[in-house]
């Protein structure tokens, strides 16, 4: 095709793309106006209020593992994902009181197995879900893990030390703060319980603390000021602070056990930050170039091919098309899976986020 003729068919393409993504109109739903009072300080309020104004990033936010990551540990609440009752090869049991589960269980200072209720469930179950026991200022974070789609369970991650006999790791108030800031919005001061409001990675989580932005919102639905970040246009290296927080950042992994330095895939923003298509692209490759955060991260490898050779088409010298396949299968070549916990049970693989060439691609 003559490149006059691209330029007529894609013209027109490209001014309505631009204005898709042009500003949105977000309209106060009618129903819902009334004044209300400004909080001079923000505070968090939890996805549902936001529902009313941001109807469809809050119905894909919703269905996705984000805020799919905590669950109560009952039947109804785990649906499918409901692991079988019965000995495990730890020391517990699994049991259920109707609808909540509960273990057979050993802990500190008992001398033998009581029925304790479990408190709650960490992980979508997209590969594991690990169980936590609260007591008054202790938690015990079960040494085994379920396993859902494999219908296993398997040494919970970091903890295949712990002798079979143990019921795992057991954690003061203030650890157990730590293992949950990233699976809820915000815990209540000193307490190790969160609201069911908080449960999973929800808006306030990326967007902060929502409470200022929905009154001053709900009053005047244009402001110079709309009392939350907006990250719209947000440089790479900002994001990766931003998403870094829990999929920890080049600092944070700098400072683990020397051994982390190879998970480029785990840790994606430190993966990301060592690509050259990340130096080398003046800070514009960000997470959201290749992810929607209300979403899921697609799983169709077109998806992300297209990504690639928007920048690498070779139109531009500065950014150079592939020799072997400059078309299609980038992913497999340049960010192949591979094993999250190497040399344990545990078979979760994840992209590695460091784009480079292989010498040899991992199996
Ligand atoms: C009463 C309606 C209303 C509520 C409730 C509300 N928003 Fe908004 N939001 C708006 C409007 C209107 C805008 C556009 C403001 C502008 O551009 O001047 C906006 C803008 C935004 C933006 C910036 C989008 C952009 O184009 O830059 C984000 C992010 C956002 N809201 C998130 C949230 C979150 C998170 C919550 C819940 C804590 C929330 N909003 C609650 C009405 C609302
Ligand atoms: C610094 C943030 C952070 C902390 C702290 C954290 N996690 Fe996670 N967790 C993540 C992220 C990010 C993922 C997504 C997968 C990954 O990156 O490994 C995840 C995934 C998981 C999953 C797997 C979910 C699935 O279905 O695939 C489980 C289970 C889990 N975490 C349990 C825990 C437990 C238990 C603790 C506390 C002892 C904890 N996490 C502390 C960030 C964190
Ligand atoms: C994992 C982090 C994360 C979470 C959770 C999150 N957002 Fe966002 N949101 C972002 C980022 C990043 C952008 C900017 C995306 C981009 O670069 O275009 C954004 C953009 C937006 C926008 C502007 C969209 C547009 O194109 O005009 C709105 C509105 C918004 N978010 C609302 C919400 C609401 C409501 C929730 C909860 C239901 C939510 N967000 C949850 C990270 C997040
Ligand atoms: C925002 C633009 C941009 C995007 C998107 C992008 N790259 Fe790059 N990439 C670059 C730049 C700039 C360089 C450095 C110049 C060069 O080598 O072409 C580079 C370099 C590379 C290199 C050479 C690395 C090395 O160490 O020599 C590979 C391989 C690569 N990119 C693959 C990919 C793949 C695969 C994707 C999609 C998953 C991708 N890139 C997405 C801009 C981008
Ligand atoms: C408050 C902590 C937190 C922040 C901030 C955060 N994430 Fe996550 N993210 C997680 C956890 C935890 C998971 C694993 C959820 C699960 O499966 O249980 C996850 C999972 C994901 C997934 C995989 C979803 C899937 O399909 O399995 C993607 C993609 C992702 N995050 C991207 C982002 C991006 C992009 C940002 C920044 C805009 C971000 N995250 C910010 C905690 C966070
Ligand atoms: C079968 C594996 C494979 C596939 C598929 C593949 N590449 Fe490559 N790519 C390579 C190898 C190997 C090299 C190194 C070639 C060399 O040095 O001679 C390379 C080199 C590159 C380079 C560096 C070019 C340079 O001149 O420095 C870029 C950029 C790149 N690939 C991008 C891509 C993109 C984008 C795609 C998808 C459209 C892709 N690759 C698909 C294996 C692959
Ligand atoms: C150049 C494209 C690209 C960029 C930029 C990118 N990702 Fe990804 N990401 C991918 C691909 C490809 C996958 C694998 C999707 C699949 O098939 O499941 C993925 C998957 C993920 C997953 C799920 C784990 C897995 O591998 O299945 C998480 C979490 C994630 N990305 C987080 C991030 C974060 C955080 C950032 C920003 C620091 C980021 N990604 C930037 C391409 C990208």
């Amino acid at each position: 095709m003559q490149a006059k003729n691209l330029v007529r068919i894609f013209l027109p393409l490209l001014i309505l793309w631009l204005a898709a993504c042009g500003p949105k109109s977000i309209v106060v739903p009618r129903a819902e106006k009334k004044t209300v009072e400004v909080p001079a300080k923000a505070t968090f309020v939890g996805d549902e209020a936001c529902k009313p104004c941001h109807a469809a990033e809050f119905t894909s936010h919703r269905a996705g593992r984000h805020k799919l990551s905590l669950f109560d540990t009952t039947k109804s609440a785990l649906g499918t994902m409901t692991p079988p009752e019965g000995e495990t090869e730890s020391s517990f049991a699994l049991q259920s009181i109707e609808d909540q589960l509960t273990v057979m269980i050993r802990l500190p200072q008992q001398t033998e197995r009581n029925e304790v209720p479990l408190s709650l469930a960490i992980g979508s179950g997209k590969s594991g879900m690990t169980y936590m026991i609260f007591g008054k200022s202790l938690s015990a974070v079960l040494g085994q893990s379920y396993f859902p789609s494999e219908k296993k369970w398997h040494a919970t991650p970091g903890q295949e030390d712990v002798p079979k006999n143990q019921p795992g790791g057991i954690y003061n108030t203030e650890k157990t703060r730590e293992c949950l800031r990233c699976h809820v919005v915000t815990l209540p001061p000193n307490s190790m319980v969160p609201e069911k409001r908080f449960y999973g990675i929800g808006c306030e989580s990326c967007h902060g603390e929502g409470s200022r932005h929905a009154a001053l919102m709900q009053n005047q639905s244009k402001s110079a000021n709309i009392g939350l970040r907006s990250l719209i246009g947000m440089g790479g290296k900002e994001m990766n602070t931003l998403c870094g927080r829990c999929h920890q950042t080049t600092e944070m992994v700098l400072k683990m056990d020397k051994k982390y330095q190879k998970s480029t895939n785990r840790f994606q923003p430190y993966g990301l930050s060592l690509s050259k298509c990340f130096l080398k692209s003046n800070n514009t490759l960000t997470c959201s170039t290749c992810h929607n955060p209300h979403q899921n991260a697609e799983t169709d490898p077109k998806h992300y091919e297209a990504v690639c050779v928007d920048c690498h088409s070779g139109v531009s010298k500065a950014k150079k098309a592939c020799p072997v396949n400059p078309k299609e299968k980038c992913v497999s070549c340049h960010m192949p899976s591979r094993a999250v916990f190497p040399n344990t049970a545990v078979t979760t693989k994840m992209a590695d986020h460091f784009i480079r060439i292989y010498k040899n691609l991992p199996p």
